[in-house]
This record gives structure tokens, sequence and C-alpha cells, in this order.
């Protein structure tokens, strides 16, 4: 630890920029049932690509008790990614232990949706809180081209369907967007969740990991978005909620729900950034495009304790001063080695 930290820099953390960690979003396991192009695309990533095997990723002993080092640390929000987390046999059993820690106050999960329909309300009795579901477009072709092939849309509308069923109330529904392969369906989304409790989200095209061949070109910037869906149904600029929130949301002047924009690239929020990220194999990442993690499994395995865990992480976390969004530029889009997006989830 620095010298002059107290011990309270060591229970709640803040980075070089103060920012204190709050949230914390686990990989629970790298493989996945879709080749989204944005993330995982099928010509880089065929079926027999080897993913994680069992061994390599963290139990569920062990997310447990790294869950209870970061809720030891500040962080009261956490969130199951992937890859596609419902392929993680046995998830609902994971969710009851992790929303039984002290100090978890919202548990959320980020899932393609597909095997939902089986698993919703398995998780919701478990403890889950919320869901957030990808959902690109609803054109049924374009879909199976998003999905590398593999995915069907009914099958993603079954599994919203399953969620709202198992008392998901309001669902965050994720769309990418690229210019030229889903941006003409946007307002088919909008007007598909218009008077639901749901919410769709436009997401800005990111230059995460280093296979998805980014471009700005292919990036909508949500200014534009915003003006197309403005000039059909009008929107209301609402006040974030909190500071550090990926979205900036709007309602619909006529009261017919809202809709938020995640635009990482064009208005980045790096500066209320808490979010840590644990991949499924156990390393800590403190940024969405850092090029490498901390690894936590080695001493977790080789017997280190709960309070040593704390100071690994801590330490970690005091040194923080990823703001890579904010300081993105064609040269860094291009030149750095970024994680793969799916081995640390969204
Ligand atoms: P809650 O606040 O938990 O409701 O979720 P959220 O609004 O942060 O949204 P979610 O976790 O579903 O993230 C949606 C998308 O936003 C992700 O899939 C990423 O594309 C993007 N995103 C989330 N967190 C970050 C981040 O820290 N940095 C950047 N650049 N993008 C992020
Ligand atoms: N740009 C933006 N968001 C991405 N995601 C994955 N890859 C990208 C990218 N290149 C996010 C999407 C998806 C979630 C699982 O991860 O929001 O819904
Ligand atoms: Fe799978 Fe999600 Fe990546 Fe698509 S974005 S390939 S569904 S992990
Ligand atoms: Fe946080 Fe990094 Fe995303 Fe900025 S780019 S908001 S620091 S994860």
């Amino acid at each position: 630890m620095d010298a002059g930290k107290t011990p309270a820099d060591v229970r709640a953390p803040r980075d070089q920029l103060a920012r204190p960690l709050a949230d914390l979003r686990i990989s629970v396991i790298d493989h996945c049932n879709f080749r989204c192009p944005y993330c995982m695309p099928a010509e880089m990533f065929p079926d027999d690509h080897r993913f994680l095997s069992a061994a390599e990723r963290l139990s569920f002993d062990e997310i447990e008790r790294l869950t209870r080092v970061f809720a030891g640390l500040g962080v009261s929000k956490l969130r199951l990614t992937g890859g596609e987390p419902l392929l993680r046999k046995d998830l609902p059993q994971l969710v009851q232990r992790l929303a039984a820690i002290n100090g978890i106050d919202d548990l959320a999960l980020t899932t393609n949706g597909v095997l939902l329909p089986k698993l919703a309300q398995p998780l919701r009795d478990a403890g889950l809180r919320r869901v957030s579901i990808s959902l690109d477009t609803l054109d049924a072709e374009v879909f199976t081209r998003l999905s590398g092939g593999r995915g069907r849309l009914a099958d993603v509308l079954a599994g919203i369907a399953a969620a709202e069923q198992a008392g998901f109330g309001s669902i965050k529904l994720n769309c990418v967007v690229m210019r030229g392969v889903n941006d003409a369906g946007v307002l088919d989304l909008v007007e598909h969740f218009r008077h639901t409790p749901h919410v769709m989200r436009f997401i800005e095209f990111m230059d995460v990991g280093t296979m998805n061949r980014w471009r700005l070109d292919k990036v909508v910037p949500s200014a534009e978005l915003v003006a197309r869906i403005h000039a059909r149904w009008p929107l209301l600029a609402l006040p974030p909620r909190r500071a550090g929130e990926t979205a900036r949301r709007y309602a619909f002047a006529d009261g017919a729900g809202e809709v938020g924009f995640i635009s990482s690239v064009s208005a980045p929020f790096c500066g209320g950034c808490t979010r840590a990220r644990l991949s499924a194999d156990g390393h800590l990442f403190t940024c969405l495009f850092a090029a490498r993690g901390t690894d936590l499994l080695t001493p977790l395995r080789q017997g280190m304790d709960d309070a040593a865990l704390a100071a690994l992480v801590a330490k970690r976390w005091l040194g923080r001063d990823d703001r890579y969004s904010e300081l993105r530029s064609a040269a860094t889009a291009k030149d750095q080695k970024h994680i793969e997006m799916f081995r640390i989830g969204g």
C-alpha cells in the first residue's frame, strides 16, 4: 500500500480520479451461443474455438469469496455477464449465493435472451433483481445475420416474454447500432417498446477488443438517433439518476415511456466510472478497454486470505487512472491491444 494511506482508503478506495469502487461486473463464462460481429465475429471464432475450460474458470465458491471481498471495499452493485452467462451451468445457484452477500443491494444480468424461457423464473426466484437483454433489430433476417447465423429473433422475443412473466418489471433492451447494418431498424425498435415499462437503449458501436473491425464511420452518433426519434415521437431529456450513469435518458413527451443512449464514442462517461470487471478466469480489469488485468485467481488458489486479497484489489484500484473513452482517438483505437469484450462482458 502507498505510504500515508489510511485504512479507510483500503475499505473504500478511491482511484487517481477520486472515483470510488461501487460496481462489479462478473463474467461467469467466456462461451457464447451467438457470434455478433461487433463482439465475437464468426470468422474469427469458429465453433471449435478454444474457450476456457471449467478448471480455468472461477468456481462458484471462488466467485462468492471474491464478491465478498469486493463488497467489503464498497461494491454494492453486481452484474453478471459473459460471453453468454446463461450457458454457465446452475447459474441460479450462484445468483442465490451472491444475493445473500451483505452490502450487495443490486443484482443484474446481461444476456442475449435465448435461454430465458427456461431460466427466467429460476433466476428470479434465486434473487436476481434485473435483466438487460440484447436486441439489435426486429428484422428476423438481419437478426440472424447479426447473431452470426446462430440465433432466431423469435427465441429472443420469447425470452423477453418469459422475463416479463417471471416478474422482471422494467427490462433494458440493448441495441448496438452499426451504420449500414441495423440503423434502419431503430424506429421499429422504438415503436415496439413504446407503451411498455421496458427501456430501449441504443449503444454506439465501440472499438472494444481487437477483432471487430471497428471504424469510426460505422458508428452512428447518438445525437443523430435522438434527432430521428424526436422527429417522430418528441423526446424530453431526463436528468441523470446518479453520477457515472452509462445512458442518457429521454422520456417520450406523450408519456409512452423512455429511451436511452449509450454514447461512449461521442460523449464518454469515464468521469463517473465506478465499474470494475472480473473475467471468467479471475482477472480484475479496471476498464473495458484495458490491455491486461490483475490476476486474482492464482493468489486465491495459492491460499491468500481475504484481507490480503482485499489489499491487492484496493491497491490496484488506488492506482487506477483509466479513462479510455475520454482519451480515444483514431490512433488509440487502432494501436491499442484491448481485452476482448466477451472475456469481460459488456
Ligand atoms: P445499469 O446501470 O446496471 O442498469 O446498467 P447500465 O446502464 O450500465 O447498462 P449495461 O450494464 O446494460 O451496459 C450496457 C452497455 O453499455 C454495455 O453493453 C456496454 O456496451 C456499455 N457500457 C457499460 N459499461 C460501460 C463502461 O464502463 N464503459 C463503456 N465505454 N461502455 C460501457
Ligand atoms: N460496442 C458496443 N457494445 C458492445 N457490446 C459488445 N460488443 C460491443 C461493441 N463493440 C455490448 C452490447 C451487448 C453486450 C453483451 O455487450 O451491449 O448487448
Ligand atoms: Fe455473445 Fe453477447 Fe458477444 Fe453477442 S455480444 S457474441 S451475445 S457475448
Ligand atoms: Fe470506465 Fe473505461 Fe468505460 Fe471509461 S472507457 S467509462 S474508464 S470502463
